[in-house]
């Protein structure tokens, strides 16, 4: 179950520490166990959350006798929801120093048979694609050095059968529910034993226990599905969207946004919010979102960060004004935020050098021309905390954009221990985040990381929804979003129509198409109103219309891929209702030849024996006949059709 360094296992271990002696070795024997009625929580760290009744949590203790060093397993059952979570406490109960060099929270060792390994690695603008190769004799290993959990690969893996697919055979899940540096590692040794690991990444991280202190190792969700893929990522939606997502926002409609990013970067005054809250109002849009530049001294973004003081000459009015004013349209107001960050160009770097992680004596690695405050490091985080309150108390803020703009490099701390910075810094954004939440518990916070660098289960414990990446070209989007819904629920997906040509790619696809991608999650837009032509309005003002009927449906509903835009000939989802009687269907055709053969979408998640009828054209089918011969999609001239097709069970 946790296996460790210098006990004669030679696969990769879960655990390895450097005892007062210097030695590498934890040799962990049973001391006692203990199962108690509810699920385990974790201090400082987000943890998957249940009512009494609906969990139950196990604790094995473990102690190395030489050392004295006790290892409490901890796992939490929620048997409805067919999950087991796993974390890790290590103590110090010994009387020297010991050094925590590496630690997971799960380990899965399989004593048979031939394993692939499905993981999700990406880039910004181009997050969680689809991987997927067979665990060989080699140690496979992903994981992140960047400080946050990254785009390069996300934290969760998933461990198949050779034959399994989306809709058959065995399947493990494994979702790491921490947003810094990560390790996944999968071997098969030479007895032909699959061994997969999940948790902290072993490079930077050096973990000093005094006598009689504690470290806890986030949490693993582990989950099983005997019915492919799709079964794995119903469990996983529903286990994050019920029991780690939480807040006022959890099962709450959320708003209809637009954000000024892409419609105005950093050239906006406050005309041009106030412009966009009545072009909102006009279309029935719930929100406008002044993005990054209302701050500090911030037209680009060389300097600025860390300055949380309201640019009123930019604005040309007071925050509360213009909140106001946007308020006053029938819209609400929501801000973007990047607190973790610093501009050398800013009062803050001035005044405090030292809050930046820089390392002596080096030149600092910048990224996005910005630094990273020490995190881990309270006076920092209270500082910052209290001029963002400063800001929020401003008006009636009703939505923030967390936001988190480039890796980690040069971890250092001027006042803590190295080896602990990486992972104190995520638990100082984890305890900021506690407090914001405790202090406005009304604000909807959006998470953001260059869109979705920062994607993981640890921050949709308090950041119910995050921006999925900067990307959003509709065609590219649908591979983004096809990789996201492995693990993560719609509602946690934020998802906007942009302008075309779009700013990432060039590339123009119908209002249409790009309203039907964006439907895929928490909707929005991303671009100006006040350049869109009548026919645009009103098109925009029916997918809001659309959305509001589907909102339920998409976000509560249980989510299945119809197809696999990296190989077919279209891209196709499916939302099906709790009691199956609603079905939302998207399809978009990727594919456009001479002669063009009919694809068919087989439907899932239906009730095979009753009729459902699609709602426009009233034609009707068995739910097995949408299920085994699925539906024939038109063969229309052009590229990127989108369609959204609604089935009821008839009566
Ligand atoms: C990141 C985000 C964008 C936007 C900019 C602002 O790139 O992902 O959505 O907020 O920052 O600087």
């Amino acid at each position: 179950e946790y296996p460790t360094m210098g006990t004669g296992d030679f696969r990769n271990s879960a655990l390895i520490i450097r005892n007062h002696d210097e030695s590498e070795c934890c040799d962990l024997r049973y001391v006692s166990h203990e199962i108690r009625q509810g699920k385990y929580g974790l201090p400082g760290l987000p943890a998957v959350y249940a009512k009494d009744e609906e969990a139950q949590s196990l604790e094995i203790i473990l102690e190395d006798s030489a050392s004295k060093v006790q290892v409490h397993l901890l796992y939490g059952v929620l048997e409805e929801e067919d999950i087991i979570t796993r974390s890790v406490q290590i103590m110090n109960l010994g009387t020297g120093k010991i050094v925590v060099e590496k630690a997971a929270s799960a380990c899965l060792d399989f004593v048979n048979g031939e394993y692939d390994l499905v993981t999700f690695y990406g880039r910004h603008a181009m997050e969680r694609n689809f991987q997927r190769t067979a665990i060989t004799h080699a140690s496979h290993m992903i994981g992140s050095r960047r400080g946050t959990s990254s785009h390069q690969y996300n934290p969760a893996v998933i461990v198949a059968g050779q034959d399994t697919t989306e809709e058959n055979g065995n399947c493990y899940g494994m979702v790491f529910v921490y947003s810094g540096n990560f390790m996944c590692e999968a071997e098969r040794d030479q007895y032909e034993q699959t061994r997969v690991l999940m948790g902290l990444h072993c490079d930077l991280f050096h973990y000093p226990l005094e006598p009689q202190e504690t470290f806890t190792v986030p949490e693993t969700i582990l989950c099983f599905s005997a019915e492919g893929f799709g079964g794995l990522s119903v469990k996983y939606h529903r286990c994050i969207r019920e029991h780690i997502c939480r807040g006022r926002y959890r099962d709450n409609i959320r708003p209809v946004l637009v954000n000024s990013w892409e419609a105005a970067y950093f050239q906006f005054n406050g005309e041009t919010i106030l412009q966009l809250a009545r072009d909102a109002a006009e279309l029935g849009i719930d929100m406008v979102v002044m993005d990054d530049g209302w701050f500090g001294k911030r037209e680009d973004d060389n300097s600025g960060l860390g300055d949380w003081q309201v640019n009123e000459s930019k604005l040309g009015c007071s925050l509360g004004e213009l909140i106001r004013k946007v308020n006053d349209t029938g819209v609400k107001f929501g801000i973007w935020i990047e607190p973790e960050m610093v501009s050398e160009d800013s009062n803050l770097y001035r005044e405090h050098p030292d809050w930046a992680m820089q390392i002596p004596g080096r030149k600092s690695v910048r990224g996005r021309n910005q630094l990273v405050l020490d995190f881990s490091r309270e006076e920092v985080r209270k500082q910052i905390f209290e001029e963002i309150c400063g800001v929020l108390d401003q008006g009636n803020i009703e939505y923030i954009k967390w936001d988190m703009n480039r890796s980690m490099v040069d971890i250092f701390s001027s006042t803590n221990f190295q080896g602990k910075v990486a992972y104190d810094f995520v638990l100082g954004v984890y305890d900021f985040l506690e407090k914001l939440m405790e202090k406005y518990p009304n604000i909807l916070i959006e998470g953001c990381s260059g869109g979705g660098g920062r994607f993981d289960a640890g921050m949709m414990y308090y950041t119910p929804q995050i921006w999925c990446s900067d990307n959003t070209d509709a065609l590219d989007r649908l591979r983004i979003q096809y990789g996201t819904s492995f693990f993560y629920p719609m509602s946690v997906i934020g998802a906007h129509v942009s302008a075309v040509p779009n700013h990432q790619t060039g590339r123009s696809i119908s209002l249409h198409t790009r309203g039907v991608v964006a439907m895929t999650g928490a909707f929005g837009y991303e671009l100006s109103l006040d350049k869109l032509s009548v026919e645009e309005k009103a098109q925009i003002k029916e997918q809001i219309r659309q959305y509001k009927e589907y909102e339920d449906l998409i976000c509560r509903g249980e989510y299945y891929r119809l197809s696999n835009p990296f190989r077919d000939s279209c891209a196709a989802w499916t939302h099906v209702s709790k009691g199956k009687d609603r079905v939302l269907v998207h399809v978009v055709m990727l594919e456009n030849h001479g002669n063009m053969t009919v694809s068919y979408v087989r439907l899932r998640g239906l009730l095979p024996d009753v009729v459902y009828e699609e709602v426009k054209s009233r034609q009707r089918y068995y739910g097995s006949a949408l299920m085994e011969a699925g539906i024939p999609m038109p063969v229309e001239l052009g590229e990127y059709h989108a369609y959204q097709l609604e089935f009821r069970i008839t009566k």
